[in-house]
């Protein structure tokens, strides 16, 4: 089987290939590493941990990807924690009873008074884009200072244009729970994430090529000798030729900065800033997770771009439309040709790591009935 790809999604499905079906599994990679977006490394001048392509928190329900997880590697329980810089003051996100106090100059002691502010203030007309669901959750206040700005900056269009799907769930904490997560299960790898990796790839009928792009690889090979291919790739470049327009996709760019013999750069290891007077999007401080020691501290500015690696899938009329046509296309390939579309870039869509994993064992299960009855 071939697999394009060594994100969680190619990973996952390597590791069921090789595991339950006892075949072999060869990952191609266009990256020089393992890992996908979760690939982290140890910073050589501060001996911080960090992660490559922005702070990576795993978080779930799902009972049976929490297992499966831990199967591979020992994961350490750890609590997110979110500060914004609003008007000058640092202030808990998710936006709990603290930040309605802060922000708003409130004085709500409890649940109930926050429910009472919650209604008063909470817009309850019809719902036809992310500003109107954005107003129906936190009010306009919030909403002015805290979401338009900062999804403005995210997104390079107003909530207004964008679908009611972007700022949906605003997760909202009627208390003063600081957590950024409510899911039961939330870790970090203990020895990180590509440490994690190399445990899931870790058989010898997996066999990973790294720096190897999918589209000059099948140039030079016969992809007739696979019996399978799992593509997770963007899918409008897999259909690329075809004619049809390209998906648009949000980026990163990321901006490293280090201080020597600075214990913490700021308060904890994510500061969101919303407001438009700063160009970058939040400060990610790595020394925080799993609380890492060193003399130093290194920080990582985000800002948005929409012409660099695909992060964000923008879910627009003219998006979901195009990915439609590219959908009936990847049937029709699976059907034809074995070749199965996995994860955030072949189906242009978010997902959380916990997402891509479900999804991925979903597929192999669905894969694994198949060939069972034949
Ligand atoms: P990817 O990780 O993108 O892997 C796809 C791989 O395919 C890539 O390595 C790519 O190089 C490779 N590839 C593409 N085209 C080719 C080709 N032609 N040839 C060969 N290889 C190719 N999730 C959470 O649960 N918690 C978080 O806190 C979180 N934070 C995130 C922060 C950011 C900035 C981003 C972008 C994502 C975050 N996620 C988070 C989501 C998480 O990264 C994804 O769930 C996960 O990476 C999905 O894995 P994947 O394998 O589907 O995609
Ligand atoms: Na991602």
């Amino acid at each position: 089987h071939l697999i394009v790809g060594c994100g969680l999604s190619g990973s996952v499905i390597a590791e069921r290939i090789a595991n339950v079906w006892n075949e072999n599994a060869l990952i191609i990679e266009k990256r020089e590493h393992i890992g996908g977006n979760c690939y982290d490394y140890v910073d050589d001048q501060t001996g911080i941990r960090m992660n490559k392509y922005g702070a990576h928190l795993f978080h779930t329900k799902d009972e049976g990807v929490w297992k499966y997880v831990q199967t591979f590697d020992k994961w350490t329980r750890w609590e997110h924690r979110v500060l914004s810089m609003v008007d000058g003051q640092f202030v808990p996100v998710p936006v709990n009873i603290t930040t309605v106090n802060q922000v708003c100059g409130e004085n709500i002691e409890d649940t109930e008074e926050m429910d009472a502010w919650l209604s008063a203030v909470q817009y309850k007309g019809p719902i036809e884009n992310s500003e109107d669901m954005a107003v129906s959750r936190v009010g306009r206040v919030l909403y002015e200072k805290m979401f338009k700005p900062y999804t403005v900056k995210q997104w390079n269009k107003g909530p207004e244009e964008l679908d009611p799907s972007v700022l949906a769930r605003i997760p909202i904490r009627r208390d003063f729970d600081v957590r950024y997560f409510s899911d039961k299960y939330q870790a970090l790898p203990a020895k990180g994430y590509t440490h994690f990796f190399e445990r899931l790839l870790d058989n010898p009928r997996i066999q990973v090529q790294t720096g190897v792009d999918f589209f000059k690889y099948k140039l030079e090979h016969d992809l007739g000798q696979f019996k399978s291919i799992f593509y997770t790739g963007p899918i409008d470049q897999y259909f690329d030729g075809l004619k049809l327009e390209s998906l648009e996709y949000r980026s990163i760019d990321f901006h490293i900065e280090r201080f020597s013999d600075m214990n913490y750069f700021q308060p904890c290891s994510v500061v969101n800033y919303p407001e438009t007077n700063v160009p970058f999007t939040r400060i990610v401080e790595y020394k925080h997770f799993l609380n890492q020691t060193s003399k130093h501290t290194v920080t990582v500015k985000e800002t948005t771009n929409d012409h660099g690696d695909p992060y964000y899938p923008i879910p627009n009329k003219r998006n979901m439309e195009l990915y439609e046509c590219y959908r009936q296309m990847a049937v029709k390939e699976e059907k034809e040709k074995n070749v199965h579309f996995v994860g955030r870039l072949a189906n242009y869509k978010y997902m959380n790591m916990d997402q891509a994993i479900r999804n991925a064992l979903d597929l192999f299960d669905r894969i694994n009935s198949k060939e069972e009855m034949n």
